[in-house]
């Protein structure tokens, strides 16, 4: 797969190589908006739509899954990363459009948006007409095949229908948030959505078993000088509540 690799900068922030990336665990609600000023490298997940970007490794992931269930044909990426601005002019014109209730319901607020992180990303059915707002992503055939293998590279469907009161936003089957394995296959597999993963790892620490295995520990720390070294594989990633999220993987044997 040949695409283009950029670096970009959020809501117009000047270019500046002291940013801190963003991590995969990050909540964007409207009771966490984004921090300003962090980078994000993007990359297209499908090099047939240019023009719809994720974060590099979600989008690489999205293009494993969409391969591995050979639905490439069949599902398009509608909508991935968005500037800050393109939030507000989406806010603006459904608010004009649409009124308050249901742009609330559907489109978060600027700088509360995962859109803004490339972390998430808008499927649809391939059809010639496709609803930008709420594309069409059906639960059977194909789209189940995609739905079912989701977890297993990464992605959950971030807005159900029972999670509503939580999230602040209404079901949208559609959306995709990449939050990495194995947290994407621990909350599918419990029925959590991001906010309660993220309240669950604060009473206490994860232990997920790999089918290959190997076991991968997962804490929420706030003082990232007192973790113990680690042994394998260590990501880290800022949840953007004041707290880390680590996650070790055990040594290869
Ligand atoms: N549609 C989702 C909630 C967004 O605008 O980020
Ligand atoms: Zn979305």
């Amino acid at each position: 797969m040949k695409t283009a690799t950029y670096t970009v900068y959020q809501a117009d922030h000047p270019a500046d190589f002291s940013l801190p990336p963003l991590g995969p665990l990050v909540l964007v609600n409207r009771q966490h908006p984004l921090q300003s000023g962090f980078s994000v490298p993007l990359q297209a997940p499908d090099e047939r739509h240019p023009e719809q970007l994720m974060e590099l490794q979600a989008a690489r992931m999205l293009n494993a899954c969409l391969r591995a269930v050979n639905c490439t044909d069949r599902i398009v990426p509608v909508s991935g990363w968005r500037s800050h601005r393109e939030q507000q002019a989406i806010w603006d014109e459904t608010l004009a459009c649409e009124g308050e209730a249901f742009t609330r319901s559907y489109v978060a607020l600027p700088g509360c948006s995962e859109h803004e992180t490339g972390l998430a990303i808008d499927l649809g059915a391939a059809a010639e007409k496709i609803d930008p707002i709420r594309p069409e992503l059906p639960r059977d055939g194909v789209y189940g095949d995609f739905r079912r293998a989701a977890a297993h590279y990464g992605f959950i469907e971030r807005y159900r229908a029972d999670k509503i009161a939580l999230t602040g936003i209404a079901a949208e089957p559609w959306h995709f948030r990449y939050v990495g394995v194995p947290h994407a296959r621990y909350m599918e597999l419990h029925g959590l959505c991001l906010e309660e993963y993220i309240a669950l790892l604060a009473e206490t620490p994860l232990v997920c078993r790999l089918e290959n295995g190997r076991t991968v520990t997962v804490r929420r720390v706030k003082d990232l000088q007192a973790l113990p070294p680690a042994a394998g594989a260590r990501q880290i990633s800022p949840d953007n509540t004041g707290c880390y999220i680590v996650t070790d993987w055990e040594a290869m044997k």
